[in-house]
Order: structure tokens, then sequence, then C-alpha cells
């Protein structure tokens, strides 16, 4: 049985599902402050918070956990930077008492939801995983802080885990069951997706004069279910009995603009919508692109969406799907 902690929320769902149609059984928990009770139909659902030790610590009394996927967190830059509290009671103090109750459980594979915000602005692009830590916003932070606390409890605690740095997950389930579902919306695809919609007069571009081609910055947009492929060969990494706790950035290796972006998302849709210049969003860096060799060579991954159409393609079926 594998615990996927936050499995209602948009990747931790589209990893439920892989797991379940890999042969695992999985248990949900997940508090639904962000994610969605529909979004988890394979596998059970405890409607818990992780700093309710006691529904924490009865899951694994009840069931027979060999592993725990970690995805819980709140992951908007923008509110961390509002209320910096918030972010390391939920994502580093909450993560400190499910590591607590798996110590005591001796369940010690962990799997966890990291980020490319531990970069900051990085010095150099693409970005391997040595490159230096230091992240710009509480969100960031609050990830690097789970990050330093994995590594002591690898090193003197006998905990096997590995830490994957997302880049910019995007895309949705193919068979539109699940997709990416945020309420309030910051992610630039689904924000230009509802443009197309008419369900906002316009997308806005924050900033154009970045040091990048077309002056918009650069994103590495990976697709959700190679970030899902990602999460089940990490599994299997850590159940290999030699195996050391490692780190793997998980990005496609390209990236796009924002301008390139809203003209794939044109493209596709085949709708056109008014885009206005804004002025920057603090905290962006200009480019950030992932060097996921790491993860090729170890886990054997490789991205298997990769065109940026392809990746809006999905995005639109399922936006369709949720808001028409
Ligand atoms: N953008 C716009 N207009 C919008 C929304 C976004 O121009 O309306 C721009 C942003 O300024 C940025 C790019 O589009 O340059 C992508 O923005 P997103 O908000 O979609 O994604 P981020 O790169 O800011 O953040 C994502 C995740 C974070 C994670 C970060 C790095 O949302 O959780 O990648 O991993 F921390």
């Amino acid at each position: 049985m594998i615990l996927v902690t936050g499995g209602a929320g948009y990747i931790g769902s589209h990893v439920n599902k892989l797991l379940n149609n890999s042969g695992y059984e999985t248990i949900v928990l997940d508090n639904l402050s962000k994610g969605h009770k529909y979004a988890v139909k394979w596998g059970e659902l405890v409607n818990a918070d992780l700093s309710e030790t006691d529904k924490v610590k009865e899951i694994f009394q009840n069931n027979d956990i060999e592993a725990v996927m970690h995805f819980a967190a709140f992951s908007s830059v923008a509110e961390s930077v509002e209320e910096p509290e918030k972010y390391f009671k939920n994502n580093y103090e909450n993560t400190l008492n499910l590591l607590k109750v798996m110590k005591e459980f001796r369940v010690r594979k962990f799997i966890f939801s990291s980020t490319a915000s531990l970069y900051g602005i990085p010095k150099s692009i693409p970005i391997s995983e040595d490159n230096e830590l230091k992240p710009i916003n509480p969100y960031g932070e609050s990830k690097l802080m789970v990050e330093n606390l994995l590594k002591d409890e690898s090193d003197f605690g006998g905990l096997k885990y590995v830490s994957l740095r997302y880049f910019n997950a995007a895309g949705a389930d193919l068979d539109c069951e699940i997709g990416e579902d945020h309420n309030p919306e910051t992610h630039l695809i689904p924000l230009v997706l509802d443009a197309a919609l008419g369900r906002r007069g316009s997308i806005s571009i924050f900033g154009d004069d970045y040091s990048t081609p077309d002056g918009t910055c650069i994103r590495d947009y990976i697709h959700v279910n190679d970030l899902a492929d990602a999460h089940l060969k990490a599994l299997k990494y850590l159940e290999e009995p030699f195996n050391d706790s490692n780190i793997f950035n998980l990005g496609n290796g390209n990236g796009f603009s924002v301008k390139e972006v809203i003209a794939a998302c044109k493209k596709v849709t085949d709708i056109d919508f008014d885009v206005k210049i804004e002025g920057r969003r603090p905290g962006d860096p200009d480019i950030l692109i992932a060097d996921s060799k790491k993860a090729e060579e170890i886990l054997k991954w490789k991205p298997q969406i990769t065109e940026l159409e392809d990746i809006v393609e999905s995005a639109w079926n399922w936006h369709k799907k949720i808001h028409v």
C-alpha cells in the first residue's frame, strides 16, 4: 500500500491514477483545502490534515504502508510572499509530523514533491541538480527546508528518499478524468485557456523586458503524466535495497517563452483573444530550463509528451470538459 498525501491535488491525483493502473494499492490523505474529492477516483480517500497526528497514525496502524509519496503542500509563490508562516507550517512542519509518524511505524521510503523554485535565480542554464540552492520566496524556502531535513533523516535516521524537483507542471490526463483545477488559478496555461473560452477578457503578460529573445520569461513545461511516470520510477528505484537516497530534476529540457505559450494556445484552440502587456510579477526569473540527464540516466526516465502543442492540447481538452 502506498500512502499518497495530497492525492486529490493536481500532480498527486495523476500519480495516484498511475500507481493504481500499475498494480499498486493506494490510500490518499488530503484535507481537500485545495484538492478535489472528484479527483480521487482510485484508492481510498481519508479526509485529514497532516497536523492531525492521531488520524495520520491511524492510517499507518490500519494499513501496511510500504512507501509515502508526499504532495500535500501549498504551492502559490505569490501567496507565500503574503503569508509566509502558512507555508512554513503546512509545507515544513506538517512534513516533519509525517516523517515522525513514518519513523514510529518504521516506514522508510519517501518520495518528495520538490520544485525548481529551490534554485531561485539560477547562475547557469540548463539547471542541473548541483546548481546553487537559493530560493527567492517563502514557498521555495519551505521546500528547501524539507529537502535539508530529508538529507539529515537519510544520513542519520535510516530514511530512503527521492526528491523530485519539478519545473513547470502542465497538461492533463489524456483520458480527461482529472486535470489542473486550481481556485484561484495563477498558472499561465489554464489562464490563457480561460481567455480562449471567454472566461476572462484577456491574458496579461507579466513583463516583456526580460533578457530573452522575445522579452518574456522562458519556462520548461513538463507534462503531468511524465511527472507521474517519474514518481513510479522513483518508487521502483527505492524498492531496490542498494539504491541510495537521491534528487532529480524533472523537465523537458526545452524552454518556451510566455509569448510562445500564448501562440501555441491560440493555435490549438483556434480562438483569438486579447493579450495585454503588464509589469513584471515579483520574483520571476528570466529563464528556467531543466537539465534532467540524471533522471534519464539513473531512473531511465524520459518525457514522452514533449511538444508544447501536445501539452496544451491535453490541457485544453480538460479545460473544456470542466468549464464548458
Ligand atoms: N505569467 C504571465 N501571465 C499570467 C500568469 C503567468 O505572464 O497571467 C508568466 C509568469 O510571469 C511566468 C510564466 O508565465 O513567467 C509561468 O508562470 P506560472 O505562474 O505558470 O508558473 P511559475 O513559473 O511562476 O511557477 C511554477 C509553479 C511553481 C513553482 C515554479 C518553479 O507554479 O509552483 O514553477 O518550479 F515553484
